[in-house]
């Protein structure tokens, strides 16, 4: 155990347990080794053991993070005004992928309702059912009389025109782990020790990661660990492919891949949280920490493009909130008096701080079939640097 962790409850121990058995298990099926991907989406995704699935709290102050929605309704807010602008070009439709605690589904319905702009639904899309009974809560206690617009779709719809929103979803998506050293690129995967742990192990790279390593710039003269996001990838491709018309505006921690890739990143980009720590252990306790990855905005780029979509603005969390009027949004808060005012400057200070979250995390937006000029992005785009 990382030293400076608490210690998990008997309960939570033994919740682990179960799913490492259960992973361990795939492992021995699958002849002794599977791709850190499988690992990863086995560690958060298991029916009833993962760790989004598992039904433990991740979100807030009793959780492992805190998202910006969930740290002020000004995050919310300011996407609403962007919203607002791009809604009523398309057919209205309104999905969140991923949605958390409901927190950005009630600031943005809260705050499309002031702008009368209210769309008929706002669909969510979520692959956690203890997360999506954590939202219809939320949506209960902070925004009641507009539950009734929510909806939890079973499977994304075939073809839409409106906007697709997902904030820290992309990092939440299983990557493969690559291992270059001597001049070669490896993947690195899960296999079990003689004690029954798991190790990483390296093995050649599959064609597909083979092909789709190949326009990656990994640095060859140093050895290097990394990571390759083929989930988020086909993601993104397959939402492109479904939109008629409109917007997918994507929310993350990450950066072009001319960064991501950069020599002196040499362990790669995966973080795991417990209890408001971070840590550098996945196979730690499977199921109790989340384990994400910095995103790969290039590549997200790509596949919208791809799939024939125009790729409409890359910015910095700050500038896309800056832009989308988050000084007059926190006006609005002050004015509601002191303490209004000082939660609301203390949130707002929060997502669009530049020394944390208001600079690791871009906003991307790629859409067809709508005006290119998008508010969010009408200072400091740096579509350029993808
Ligand atoms: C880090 S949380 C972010 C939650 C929320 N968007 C927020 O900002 O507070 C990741 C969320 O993405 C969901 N998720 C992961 N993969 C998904 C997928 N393929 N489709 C939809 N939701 C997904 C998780 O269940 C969880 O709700």
């Amino acid at each position: 155990m990382p030293a400076t962790l608490p210690a998990p409850s008997p309960e939570e121990a033994e919740h682990s347990e179960r799913l490492r058995a259960q992973i361990a298990d795939t492992i021995r099926h699958a002849g002794g080794w599977i791709s850190f991907a499988q690992y990863m989406q086995l560690a958060l995704y298991a029916p009833a053991l993962g760790y989004y699935t598992g039904g433990r709290h991740q979100l807030g102050a009793d959780g492992d993070f805190i998202t910006a929605p969930e740290s002020t309704p000004l995050f919310g807010e300011c996407i609403a005004t962007q919203l607002a602008e791009v809604l009523p070009q398309t057919e209205g439709v309104l999905i969140e992928a991923g949605a958390g605690s409901g927190a950005l589904a009630a600031s943005v319905l809260l705050a499309l309702e002031r702008l009368g702009c209210l769309p008929a639904h706002y669909d969510i899309l979520e692959v956690s059912p203890s997360l999506m009974q954590r939202q219809q809560e939320h949506l209960r206690a902070h925004a009641p009389h507009l539950l009734a617009r929510v909806r939890w779709l079973q499977a994304p719809p075939e073809r839409f025109s409106g906007v697709l929103l997902a904030n820290e979803v992309l990092d939440a998506m299983p990557v493969h782990r690559l291992r270059c050293e001597h001049g070669e690129v490896r993947e690195d995967g899960v296999a079990l020790d003689a004690n029954g742990q798991f190790c990483w192990q390296a093995q050649p790279l599959s064609a597909v990661l083979h092909e789709a390593a190949a326009d990656l710039p990994l640095p060859t003269d140093a050895p290097v660990r990394t990571e390759l996001a083929l989930a988020a990838r086909d993601w993104v491709r397959e939402w492109s492919r479904r939109l008629d018309s409109g917007l997918l505006l994507l929310i993350d921690y990450g950066y072009p891949r001319n960064e991501y890739y950069l020599p002196a990143r040499s362990d790669g980009t995966l973080a795991c949280y417990y209890r408001h720590r971070m840590h550098a252990d996945p196979f730690w306790l499977p199921g109790l920490s989340d384990i994400t990855a910095s995103v790969d905005f290039t590549a997200v780029a790509e596949a919208a493009f791809d799939s024939a979509l125009d790729i409409l603005g890359f910015t910095s969390q700050a500038a896309f909130l800056f832009n989308c009027g988050l000084a007059e949004h926190l006006a609005r808060h002050s004015a509601a008096g002191e303490r209004a005012h000082f939660a609301a400057l203390r949130g707002a200070q929060r997502i669009s701080d530049l020394r944390e979250m208001g600079e690791t995390f871009k906003v991307f937006a790629a859409g067809r079939g709508i005006a290119p000029q998008l508010c969010g992005f009408a200072r400091h785009d740096r579509t350029h640097a993808l």
